[in-house]
């Protein structure tokens, strides 16, 4: 099977993106375009989605998302400089590019069938071409098909952050470094379209 991926610009992306999250019931934080546009402009960003035709008539939809940007020591952000700050100590920033996966998933309908591996080598891909050395993604205790997705995409845990109240909301960091050789042991048949503006 080959994957349609599109590498969308941030505008379209955005919009792209608020989109396929309304598909996605069970996180009731849905991403704005609006935040989606202020929290990668000025930073380095990939938006990816990939689509597929419906069952009943064809069409074609995006199904599966993945986003990421980069993270520096130098963030101002508030939540961006608490994330590099909680890493600092298991992540090396100093000399090094690391791309941060902020947010992605697959619509239920089309989960298992490859989607988001297809998303996350596209994503490894461009990270090894841009010149990025480690990519990091956040997750909570509780989100077990993305632990169980992440543990199948090699990502380890670096870091896990106790919640004393509730241990299914304890977050853990994972990361994968990245080696140009590893693209040479991606499994999945890509199309990637760039829309720019
Ligand atoms: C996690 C998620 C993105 C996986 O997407 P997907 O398109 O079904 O993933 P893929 O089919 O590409 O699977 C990728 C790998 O993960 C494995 N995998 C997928 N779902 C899994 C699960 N529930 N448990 C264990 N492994 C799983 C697959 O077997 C595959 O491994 P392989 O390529 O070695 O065979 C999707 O289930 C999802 O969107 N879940 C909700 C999102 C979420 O939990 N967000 C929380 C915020 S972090």
């Amino acid at each position: 099977m080959e994957y349609h991926i599109t590498q969308y610009d941030l505008e379209q992306g955005a919009l792209e993106i608020q989109y396929i999250e309304e598909f996605f019931g069970e996180f009731p934080r849905k991403k704005t375009a609006a935040e989606i546009v202020r929290r990668l402009s000025g930073r380095r960003h990939l938006i990816l989605l990939a689509t597929a035709p419906l069952p009943d008539d064809g069409l074609v939809v995006p199904v599966s998302f993945k986003v990421g940007h980069e993270i520096t020591l130098g963030e101002t952000e508030p939540k961006l400089a608490d994330i590099v700050h909680r890493l600092s100590d298991n992540i090396q920033f100093p000399g090094r590019r690391i791309l941060y996966t902020w947010i992605g998933g697959t619509r239920r309908d089309w989960r298992g069938q490859g989607f988001f591996r297809a998303l996350t080598e596209q994503q490894e891909s461009w990270a090894i071409e841009q010149g990025f050395d480690e990519i990091v993604v956040k997750t909570k205790n509780k989100f077990y098909e993305m632990r169980g997705t992440l543990d199948h995409l090699r990502f380890e845990v670096v870091k896990y952050e106790r919640n004393t109240g509730d241990n299914a909301e304890s977050k853990v960091y994972l990361s994968k470094k990245l080696l140009p050789e590893m693209v040479r042991r991606h499994r999945s048949a890509r199309s990637v379209v760039e829309i720019r503006n």
